[in-house]
């Protein structure tokens, strides 16, 4: 009888623990909040079991970088990407604001090739993938429509870069892209320093030589959450640009040519305002883009030193990304392409502008632009530019 009765208890317990068991799971929001934070989350964000394999015959790894703070940043030679990067929040908690997956096999799968890659050897678009250099013709895959962009068919983020960690803070990609590699010609010596520093701020350094006439730009596509991964929606972020003047596009995403003033545009980004208050306005370049994927001129463009290009903050997280860099351009992308078919490192789709990207870098299609700045490089200069994105909280 005993023991009838102990066997109606344990099956009683299963029977109620799977109901609330049920119940919780039932509430996709709360399950996703918890998840975008938890303890377990962040933790694996340091396992480099899913990147410790061969690509092209070359080793990948996990690289994690810490500062003073707790803050703690983790990237891929398999792109020169970052995966991951975890800034203290309210509260001092960390939180992940950096969308990234977890595995190498999940950036080779991706539909989205640029999750925080280095972006080279040309960052954004040539028009009809040609340009002309000494009196010489260049033609380039054409992966994004009649354009090329980002590089070309195999660009940077596709290539295993070799990796050094000088210390904790830092880790130091290197390559060399070929003469005519994806059509460039010279070789190219490409060195990228990544380091957090102890302000929590993010370095991006990068540094190249050629042996040929030869065009570069190159940036970082790291996609920001400042609420965090996969917290949902970005349009309630709010965004400054210190630019007073944008280069308009054609319905390609290439530029006219013209620079033109932002006041008056939704491209005024000189007082805060919500990426979303004005992305549905009734503007041919927002069509063109699909919402914002314009770049801004910055006010101190003809100045080479490191200045002030944006403030960005999470409306919920109350984080601040203050963004610095000598490069005369920045473009901002909401995250239009985003469709929900990759999934994030804590197991989150990633949807539609769930994410915006800030690439610090010269102007698109500036090899077909003579009135834009260079990105001419000459065998014997050198090829040096520096981006730092800053975190705070707003209190
Ligand atoms: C850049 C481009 C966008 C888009 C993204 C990646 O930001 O300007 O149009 O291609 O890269 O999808």
């Amino acid at each position: 009888m005993q023991f009838v009765k102990q066997v109606s208890l344990i099956v009683l317990g299963l029977i109620l623990s799977t109901f609330f068991f049920s119940c919780n799971t039932g509430n996709s929001k709360e399950k996703k909040d918890s998840m975008k934070n938890s303890a377990s989350y962040l933790s694996d964000l340091s396992d480099k079991s899913g990147f410790e394999t061969t690509v092209d015959g070359k080793k990948t790894d996990l690289y994690i970088l810490k500062n003073k703070n707790g803050a703690m940043a983790t990237f891929t030679n398999y792109g020169g990407r970052i995966v991951s990067l975890l800034v203290p929040g309210k509260n001092d908690s960390l939180m992940n604001v950096v969308c990234g997956f977890k595995s190498v096999e999940d950036y080779q799968k991706s539909t989205e090739p640029y999750y925080g890659a280095t972006i080279g050897r040309y960052g954004n678009r040539i028009a009809k993938g040609k340009f002309s250099l000494d009196g010489k013709q260049y033609s380039l895959f054409l992966n994004n429509g009649q354009n090329t962009l980002h590089g070309g068919k195999k660009g940077f983020q596709y290539q295993v870069w070799d990796a050094v960690q000088p210390d904790s803070n830092s880790v130091v990609f290197t390559r060399i892209s070929t003469d005519m590699e994806e059509g460039y010609p010279g070789n190219l010596k490409v060195k990228v320093t990544y380091t957090l520093n102890n302000d929590n701020g993010l370095e991006m350094e990068y540094e190249a030589t050629t042996d040929k006439n030869t065009v570069v730009n190159l940036t970082n596509h790291a996609y920001f959450n400042l609420n965090g991964e996969g917290s949902g929606t970005i349009l309630n972020h709010e965004v400054k640009i210190f630019a007073n003047s944008y280069t308009p596009i054609d319905s390609t995403l290439i530029p006219t040519g013209k620079i033109e003033p932002v006041a008056n545009t939704p491209f005024d980004f000189r007082d805060f305002h919500t990426i979303g208050s004005r992305i549905n306005d009734d503007n041919v370049q927002l069509k063109n883009g699909k919402g914002y994927d314009i770049n801004l001129v910055l006010d101190s463009a003809k100045n080479d030193s490191l200045h002030l290009a944006a403030k960005v903050i999470g409306d919920q997280s109350g984080i601040e990304m203050t963004i610095y860099t000598d490069q005369p351009g920045l473009q901002f992308y909401s995250g239009n392409f985003m469709a929900g078919k990759n999934m994030f490192n804590n197991g989150i789709k990633d949807d539609f502008r769930t994410a915006f990207a800030m690439e610090t870098q010269h102007y698109p299609d500036s090899p077909n632009e003579p009135s834009f700045p260079t990105t001419v490089l000459k065998p014997g200069e050198k090829y040096h530019s520096k981006s730092v994105y800053v975190f705070s909280v707003k209190k």
